[in-house]
């Protein structure tokens, strides 16, 4: 075997060779706006790996493994969101000033938020037009929407378990069933909230009327988003509780 270390197991030499800054001359800021991109692509890529192990658990009815697997869901989840702090830094003058050199690159051109958006349950007709824009969905984008969504899954094992959705929240008490429910419910919610901090920073840093380099109205587009559901069901099972 060779011997491996530090940088050849990191594959640092490459891994740091991917930051292309494309304004003349370098902008001092755009290495920043560069490497939030790529650390949020590759946490995705942590992230769908982690729905891969959650969906297998899920469908070998093995409430305990999906259940850890949802806390490390939500712990990706928010770490994500907590990286775009960093691009609060950016005043729009100074992005302003590289801005142009990134052409008609934009974030909604991410096949993975994409496939994480459809893996977790986007189903509904303005996501499948957002995703079929540019002609046919990238291959990893139709492979999730292929899979069963993950409200789908969770409601096959409460039935394979015999436990009606709305007893969990009336039974004697909290079970690992209940804590799987709620934990997924809480990845919807620091889903919408990556959503929500990501208007802000765009009206922050580009205000709240100007069109996003993807073509689309900007953070009017973007807030739109934030109420889309992945769990209608779990959300409205709590309404029982009130009156109309
Ligand atoms: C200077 C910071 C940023 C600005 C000004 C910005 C701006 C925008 C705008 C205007 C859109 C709407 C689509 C368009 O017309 O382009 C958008 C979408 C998006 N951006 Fe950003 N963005 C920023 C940072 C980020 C970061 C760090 C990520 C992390 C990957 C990201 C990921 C996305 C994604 C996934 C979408 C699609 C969201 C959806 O359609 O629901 N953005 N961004």
């Amino acid at each position: 075997m060779t011997d491996i270390d530090y940088g050849s197991y990191l594959r640092l030499e490459e891994l740091l060779a991917l930051q292309s800054p494309q304004s003349q001359p370098e902008h001092p800021d755009e290495l920043l706006f560069i490497v939030v991109h790529q650390a949020s692509e590759l946490w995705f890529k942590v992230l769908r790996h982690e729905f891969d192990t959650l969906i297998a658990a899920l469908q070998q009815f093995d409430t305990m493994r999906a259940l850890l697997s949802v806390q490390r869901v939500n712990a990706l989840t928010e770490i994500i969101s907590q990286q775009l702090a960093a691009l609060d830094t950016l005043p729009p003058q100074r992005f302003a000033q590289f801005r142009g050199y990134l052409g008609s690159s934009s974030g909604s051109q991410s096949a993975q938020f994409r496939a994480i958006e459809a893996t977790a349950g986007l189903r509904d007709a303005h996501f499948l037009q957002t995703i079929s824009e540019h002609g046919a969905p990238p291959a990893e984008v139709q492979a999730a929407l292929e899979r069963p969504t993950l409200q789908s899954l969770v409601l096959a094992l409460l039935a394979h378990e015999q436990v009606e959705l709305a007893s969990l929240y009336t039974g004697p008490g909290p079970t690992p069933l209940f804590l799987l429910v709620e934990g997924l419910l809480e990845f919807e919610q620091r889903f919408a909230r990556w959503r929500f901090l990501h208007v802000q920073l765009v009206e922050r840093i580009i205000g709240p009327g100007t069109g996003g380099t993807g073509g689309t109205l900007g953070a009017k587009y973007l807030s739109r988003t934030v109420s889309q559901k992945f769990f209608p069901e779990l959300w409205a099972v709590r309404s029982a509780f009130y009156g109309r």
